[in-house]
């Protein structure tokens, strides 16, 4: 069994989760559309239950709900209440380490980051499809897409490097050091978008085979400043059912996701392009991301792997030496 060392057994990050509505309601949708009475149903990351009771209230013979994380009791809990927990089997485990004693007709899984791939979802889908599916089997979500654009958002930079400390007399270089190789989630305006979005990536599940995780590509940039990274989703539930994530949609608890520059870049008088590297590098159920960035001047590398204040801690949680 692997270790969990997410936060997701704390129950005020699940209320985020459930009290966002239009997070809540197209998952309900969606599963209502695609799940048949009598169908077998593996909810993968199945948190407080939210999406294996809605898969149960449109019909489901039975659903085998799993979790790494100790927020599984609360479920359990809650499906007794409801009456229903005799067609739950609830799994205290990594869907990886889980062997089912049958096929399913559908995978159910919100494990989607806030710039999507950040929980792994890719990973946990892929082993689901090869493990627990019949063949034809669906899955929910179906596909989801990946969008990026440089941004300029005044004073934030700034902030995420703790310059205010700077205030108290306290030098704050060592920690801006490690801060800006964290990404952040953030409301994006339109005003901090500086050249037109890309769809960087569009991975289906249903199809899904091989994962790639390296995503290329280039912005034109006039007349503006940059200091950042902006990303978000668009995830397909069902041929009627989308979560969009982006600025210019209705918010939701994922926010977009800021990945910050060294510094501000103020190097685009005239027409120019930049390119930009996004790799995410899976560990368990989380993924390092790494977000490259060349300027005609210059380069620059991020890794939230050198976000971590002590990697010797890290690799001590996990036993690495
Ligand atoms: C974003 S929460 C969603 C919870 C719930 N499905 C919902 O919609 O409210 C993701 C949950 O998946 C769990 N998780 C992520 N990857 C997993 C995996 N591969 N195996 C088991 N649990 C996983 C986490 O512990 C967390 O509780």
């Amino acid at each position: 069994m692997s270790l969990d060392v997410s936060l997701f057994y704390l129950l005020n990050l699940h209320h985020r989760m459930l009290s966002d509505e239009i997070r809540t309601k197209a998952f309900q949708k969606a599963i209502f559309e695609k799940v048949n009475p009598g169908d077998v149903v593996v909810d993968i990351g199945t948190g407080t239950g939210i999406l294996a009771f809605f898969a149960i209230q449109a019909g489901a013979k039975k659903v085998y709900a799993i979790d790494t994380s100790n927020i599984i009791e609360v479920a359990k809990q809650i499906a007794r209440d409801n009456r229903i927990l005799d067609k739950i089997v609830f799994i205290q485990n990594d869907s990886r380490e889980v062997v089912l004693p049958e096929k399913a007709d559908i995978i159910i899984s919100e494990t989607i980051g806030s710039f999507g791939l950040e929980e792994n979802i890719c990973g946990t889908l892929l082993h689901g499809k090869q493990n627990f599916l019949k063949p034809g089997g669906k899955i929910i979500p179906e596909e989801i897409e990946l969008y990026l654009t440089p941004v300029f958002c005044e004073g934030k930079l700034e902030n995420i490097k703790w310059e205010f400390l700077k205030n108290y007399d306290i030098n704050n270089d060592s920690l801006s050091d490690i801060a800006v190789h964290n990404t952040y989630k953030t409301n994006l305006i339109e005003s901090n978008i500086v050249s037109c979005p890309k769809l960087i990536s569009k991975i289906n599940f249903t199809n899904i085979e091989q994962i790639s995780y390296v995503f290329k590509t280039q912005f034109n940039l006039q007349n503006c400043k940059i200091n950042g990274l902006g990303g978000w989703f668009k995830a397909k539930l069902s041929s009627n059912v989308y979560i969009d994530t982006s600025p210019f949609s209705s918010p939701t608890h994922w926010m977009q996701t800021y990945f910050p520059l060294q510094e501000v870049v103020e190097a685009f008088k005239d027409k120019s392009t930049i390119e930009v590297e996004i790799r995410n590098h899976p560990f368990g159920n989380s993924c390092f991301i790494e977000w490259n960035i060349r300027t005609s001047v210059r380069e620059y590398h991020h890794t939230t792997f050198n976000g971590l204040p002590s990697i010797e801690r890290f690799f001590d949680m996990y036993g690495i030496s």
